[in-house]
């Protein structure tokens, strides 16, 4: 008798583990990122500044990563989904929607120029944008999309944290309208980038490579949020 499990059932075993290694690194674990929220920060301006600093290049990035994973996905159902994604990101083609231009309306409402602050050099967001485009135009899509998916499942709940954090950074409304668009745990998007992962990995091999670039991109993504929600005082310019 085969005592093997289905390879429907292994292929299930894989994508819950790379569910549990990208939450493993949840923005939430952060205690600096919690006592932002809690609005318990040393300076939750300061915060606010280090978020527009560090976050924009990594913002203003998203969609090109978005079309480096495309230009890899052959299965055209699949492609759809992303592409999807790729036009909501461009406000569905209004202008004044265009998911960096929210955040430059945050970034405004802090008195800060997002021009300078769009190439981000030496940054950690710069050089996480950096890592991502690697990835996402090297390709193939599974290594893509892993990367992706690990972004769309911490993003949304670490946008609720943000959110909750700068109501105490005295903004205007129209400065939170990104994190508004972002909070919550983004259902549709992550789920959109799970079936797109799967569908890429047709082999084990393929699984485990989508595990070890999932764990690379959510502990950077950590560690990026971390970083942030850390900035204090006299140490702002730093982070
Ligand atoms: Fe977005």
């Amino acid at each position: 008798m085969n005592t093997e499990p289905a390879s429907h059932v292994l292929r299930t075993i894989d994508f819950d583990a790379i569910d549990a290694v990208i939450l493993s690194r949840a923005i939430g674990n952060s205690a600096a990122m919690r006592r932002f929220a809690r609005g318990d920060a040393p300076s939750s301006r300061v915060v606010a500044e280090s978020l527009a600093r560090e976050f924009y290049p990594f913002c203003f990035d998203f969609s090109l990563f978005l079309a480096a994973a495309i230009s890899h996905m052959r299965d055209e159902r699949a492609r759809l989904l992303l592409v999807a994604n790729l036009y909501e990101e461009h406000g569905d083609l209004d202008p004044s929607r265009i998911h960096p231009e929210l955040f430059r309306a945050f970034v405004r409402a802090l008195g800060l120029d997002p021009a300078a602050l769009e190439i981000g050099e030496g940054t950690a967001g710069a050089e996480a944008a950096a890592r991502v485009t690697a990835i996402c135009r090297n390709g193939p899509a599974h290594r893509a999309l892993a990367a992706l998916y690990a972004i769309e499942l911490l993003f949304g709940p670490a946008c609720d944290l943000m959110k909750y954090g700068l109501e105490h950074a005295g903004l205007p409304a129209q400065g939170m309208e990104f994190f508004h668009v972002h909070a919550g745990a983004d259902v549709v998007h992550a789920s959109q980038l799970r079936t797109c992962l799967v569908s890429a990995c047709k082999t084990s091999v393929h699984r485990q490579e989508a595990l070890a670039i999932a764990a690379q991109v959510a502990d950077m993504f950590y560690r990026l949020f971390d970083r942030i929600a850390s900035a204090r005082p006299g140490l702002a310019s730093v982070a």
